[in-house]
């Protein structure tokens, strides 16, 4: 018998038994509570960079302010920086104010390759869109897809590489070609967070674990491969910390190749062979080994400041690395 064959009707079936679970299981989320495009397009780009727990407040927040994406289209742009302070990464706060001018005019494209065309939109962010409101058969990928996909089909896969990752986007497009894609790729995605996590499995409660080869082979642990690390960087950083009236100067960070997009002190950088003989202090950000030289306390020449009180730069930037180079400064 053809195993391609077999291999549909296992897909199939996963596909309805994943249903079935979403439909059970699935937290009631505030964008769940319709299929308003403009509410599941604001989620998508929120939770891209943090937990679900954490966007709450701010898509909550967010949406008091611009109900609409005519509203949001409408609003200056450091009003939409405002109301987007925290979640970090502006730059994606930019092309959603962009794309919402664009919405608002021509009307929600119902499709992924439509809605490709619009700033910021990724093939995850367009897939997600198109399945979840408009209903279209087409998969999503993340990183939980891809575990969950990992485990599930057994696949030693570099997914980093684009040949595995399209093998990856295959599977999760005849998951959601059956039907109800909307449930399929938020059912994977409920999965990966709540139950196929990368630690502490839940196995019991999995609708597929009946099926799961890494389980049946242990490898629960050892997928999806590790995608292998970066040599180190050394990086030294010279930046201004400007405070007045109880409040730093930072801008949105468009020079150093950490926290990028987040608002950090202006300065200057630049990457070394080895680290310097002098510093005030050391941070590492993934494989960038950080030497910091403060570079001057008072004047401040950088364009596109903003004034943060100090007591609001948790807030504004939660990495450590800011307080702790204001821990250096008497
Ligand atoms: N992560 C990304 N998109 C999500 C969604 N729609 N529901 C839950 N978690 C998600």
């Amino acid at each position: 018998m053809s195993s391609k064959y077999d291999q549909k009707l296992d897909y199939q079936r996963d596909q309805k038994d994943l249903i079935q679970w979403y439909k059970k299981n699935r937290r009631a989320l505030p964008w769940r509570a319709n299929k308003d495009p403009y509410r599941i397009w604001l989620s998508e780009v929120m939770l891209q960079q943090t937990t679900v727990v954490a966007v709450i407040p701010y898509f909550e927040k967010f949406l008091e302010k611009f109900p609409t994406v005519q509203d949001l289209a409408q609003a200056p742009e450091h009003e939409v920086l405002e109301a987007w302070a925290g979640l970090g990464y502006y730059s994606r706060a930019r092309n959603l104010h962009k794309a919402a001018k664009a919405l608002a005019e021509g009307g929600f494209p119902k499709t992924a390759a439509e809605l490709l065309e619009l700033p910021g939109f990724g093939p995850y962010t367009s897939r997600a869109v198109a399945s979840i409101a408009f209903g279209e058969k087409v998969g999503v990928l993340d990183g939980n897809v891809i575990r969950v996909l990992s485990r599930r089909y057994g696949l030693k896969l570099e997914w980093w590489n684009g040949k595995a990752r399209n093998q990856l986007q295959d599977i999760s497009d005849i998951l959601s070609s059956f039907g109800s894609s909307d449930s399929v790729n938020q059912g994977l995605m409920e999965l990966g967070a709540t139950v196929c996590t990368p630690q502490k499995v839940m196995c019991m409660l999995c609708p597929w674990n009946a099926d799961c080869v890494a389980r049946e082979k242990n490898l629960v642990e050892k997928l999806p491969l590790k995608k292998p690390r970066k040599e180190s960087e050394v990086w030294v950083w010279k930046p201004v910390v400007a405070i007045k009236d109880k409040k730093v100067a930072l801008i949105a960070n468009d020079y150093a190749p950490f926290l990028k997009g987040q608002m950090i002190f202006p300065g200057t950088i630049a990457m070394e062979d080895k680290k310097p003989k002098e510093f005030d202090v050391k941070h590492n950000i993934t494989h960038h080994d950080i030497f910091i030289q403060i570079a001057s306390k008072k004047a401040v020449t950088a364009k596109n400041v903003q004034w943060v009180e100090l007591k609001n730069l948790k807030k504004v930037n939660p990495s450590s690395l800011l307080t702790k180079v204001l821990s250096k400064i008497d």
